[in-house]
């Protein structure tokens, strides 16, 4: 797949770096460290880095691992992005993690995803990775004591939908299919109960999600 990162942060410059080792082609953008990009892009042949439009304009899929804050900028040339598959693993959690900016008790009582949807006026948004952490990406694996963490994704549309879970799993995660775009608001709202459990309990970010099936 061609691959836009969108916010090449802690989450975006992870992510990428899977995805070329795992043979995508994959074109890093919006950071404001130029040779962060071009490193990132040096990983591999098949990479590239450039600016937002560049790498929507080159990539089928488009993980958008931005700052809440950075949407209104990332996402105001809305034409780029019709037609476009987008990831997102934004959250609306303050920067001190005491609770959320948008989202379940809050003024604008949508998810982050929902929202994204409304202001692009697509469908094809899958909320994802937001119930993992960067530190997590950067392993050389996520194998934990053998097993492979789960990733809780959302959406409303099926094409969508299948591209997010094969990069799922190609980022070495079972991914498990939480329905429409609406459970964006509870997937979000647990993304901050699961950092402020893992900060209350110490083990910030030594700790991921598996599900047990019987
Ligand atoms: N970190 C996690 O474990 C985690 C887990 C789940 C969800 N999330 C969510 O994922 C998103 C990204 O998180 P992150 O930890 O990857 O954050 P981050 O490391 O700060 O990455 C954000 C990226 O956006 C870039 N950026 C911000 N403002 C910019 C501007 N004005 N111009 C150009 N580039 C700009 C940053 O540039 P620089 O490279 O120059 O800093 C950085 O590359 C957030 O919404 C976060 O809530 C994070």
């Amino acid at each position: 797949m061609k691959i836009g990162i969108v916010g090449s942060g802690n989450m975006g410059a992870a992510l990428g770096t899977i995805w070329s080792k795992k043979g995508h082609q994959v074109m890093f953008s919006y950071s404001k460290d130029a040779e962060k990009l071009n490193r990132l892009a040096a990983l591999n042949s098949n990479n590239a880095q450039g600016t937002v439009e560049e790498a929507v304009a080159f990539s089928d899929v488009i993980m958008l691992s931005i700052p809440y804050s950075s949407l209104p900028e990332v996402l105001s040339n809305k034409t780029i992005f019709q037609n476009k598959t987008i990831i997102t693993c934004i959250s609306g959690l303050q920067p001190d993690f005491s609770g959320e900016t948008i989202g379940l008790g809050t003024k604008l009582s949508i998810s982050v995803a929902e929202h994204i949807c409304h202001l692009l006026q697509i469908t094809k948004v899958v909320e994802a990775f937001n119930t993992t952490f960067a530190e997590i990406l950067q392993l050389p694996s996520r194998e934990i004591e053998g097993k492979k963490p789960s990733l809780f994704f959302c959406g409303d549309d099926a094409a969508a939908k299948e591209i997010a879970a094969t990069l799922i799993e190609d980022a070495d995660y079972t991914p498990i299919n939480c329905g429409g775009l609406l459970a964006a608001r509870t997937l979000e709202t647990l993304a901050t109960s699961w950092v402020q459990f893992a900060v209350v309990a110490g083990l910030f970010p030594r700790i991921a999600i598996h599900s047990l099936k019987y």
